[in-house]
């Protein structure tokens, strides 16, 4: 049998799909599992999302296939948005709806680079940009963070090179929830700006920060030269619940944005129709449950964020402040477990303490865990005490 081809035996599986799947395999085998390793509000998605999604399969608005880059009113839904929450204007064609932000950043890695084109990744990052790099046949310039976990224009000009096109921004930051301020955002963006680099700005959880009024002011807002070099990500998943639906979109310059609907209309042709207009409602509707899900992952937050650095081993430079992780360094945890790695330590929480957290490694940063607190208050008590008697024994 031939082989397949190199970048299917090079890719990596993603660390937190996995890490769920062998929690939900104990969970199976009737282990009393609680699992904080997955990355999606522990809420069902608004009834009027829903309704609307009904509306649009009994109205017959969904049985064909739509335009690849996003049915008409969705992307004016998405141009008014901006305009309502960040005063920034775009016009529909500067939008592209996709399957997920996940298959925005994917196409989006397609469209930008040329094999051996090099791309800035500050770490910690979320899982899938370094492969979706590789895959697209760029290479991963990982750049090391400051101890609270941002990066700043002087690390970055130790790692740019000649092929650099390309950085990746995500703020709030999976896996950290480490929010940048605006002006540190700015300094990153007029550097890029410099060296002519493309900035990708991840912004799916630009609407849950806490400690501070929602949303973050986008990469877009900061200054025109920004903006010409910027392409930013989002979608409905996190802000809204929704991540079964997958539904994300680009906005960007038009030069990439035709270019990611000609990619795009020969891979997912369009994303479904159905989940468009409950996208299209959640945009347009009522943004009450926003208010109330970020109220909830605040409490959370307040809830979980001192009994976590109380535990032995566990440290956080500082309180997150967005999306709904936390990342603590467990350098003196595994020492103390006699751990040589983050997934060995991982490995024995899962085992021992039925608590299921994701290794850093694959986030780059590897005397990491993360975990996710969107899960119930009774759970993350639970946890914790798990957690304080495993790091205790
Ligand atoms: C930083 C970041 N970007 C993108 C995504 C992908 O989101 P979607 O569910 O819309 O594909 C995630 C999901 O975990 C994420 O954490």
């Amino acid at each position: 049998m031939k082989q397949l081809a190199q970048r299917a035996r090079a890719v990596q599986p993603s660390a937190t799909l996995q890490a769920s799947q062998r929690a939900k395999a104990l969970a199976a085998s009737g282990v009393d599992v609680i699992n904080l390793g997955v990355g999606q509000p522990d809420f069902q998605t608004p009834a009027p999302i829903k309704a609307a999604a009904n509306q649009a399969i009994q109205a017959d608005k969904v049985d064909g296939y739509t335009a690849t880059t996003g049915i008409a009113p969705l992307r004016q839904a998405v141009a008014d948005h901006l305009q309502a929450t960040q005063n920034v204007m775009v016009t529909t064609d500067q939008v592209v709806v996709t399957t997920g932000a996940k298959m925005a950043l994917y196409a989006l890695f397609q469209v930008l680079l040329d094999p051996g084109d090099d791309v800035l990744l500050p770490a910690p990052y979320w899982v899938s940009y370094a492969e979706q790099v590789r895959l697209a046949g760029g290479n991963v310039l990982e750049v090391a963070p400051t101890a609270d976990l941002k990066v700043t224009p002087e690390q970055l000009a130790g790692a740019v090179t000649a092929n650099t096109k390309a950085l990746v921004l995500n703020s709030p930051q999976n896996p950290s929830g480490v929010v940048y301020t605006p002006a540190e955002l700015k300094a990153i963006g007029d550097w890029a700006v410099a060296h002519d680099l493309w900035i990708v700005s991840d912004e799916i959880y630009r609407d849950l920060v806490y400690d501070r009024p929602a949303p973050e002011p986008s990469m877009l807002t900061l200054s025109d030269a920004i903006t010409d070099h910027t392409i930013v990500i989002n979608g409905v998943s996190k802000t809204y619940a929704m991540t079964g639906w997958r539904i994300g979109w680009v906005i960007g310059p038009k030069v990439v944005t035709a270019a990611l609907g000609k990619v795009l209309s020969h891979m997912t042709g369009n994303p479904a129709a159905v989940s468009r207009y409950a996208a299209l409602n959640a945009l347009t509707g009522d943004q009450q449950s926003v208010a109330t899900m970020n109220a909830s992952f605040q409490e959370r937050l307040d809830l979980i964020y001192p009994l976590l650095t109380a535990l032995p081993g566990f440290k956080l430079a500082t309180k997150p402040a967005g999306a709904f992780y936390l990342f603590p360094d467990v350098s003196a945890a595994m020492t103390k477990k006699h751990c040589a790695t983050a997934s060995e330590f991982v490995g024995r929480v899962l085992d021992e303490a039925h608590v299921a957290v994701v290794s850093g490694e694959a986030f780059g940063l590897p005397h990491h865990i993360r975990l996710s607190y969107a899960a119930d208050r009774d759970q993350l008590l639970t946890a914790m005490a798990r957690l304080k008697t495993f790091m205790e024994a």
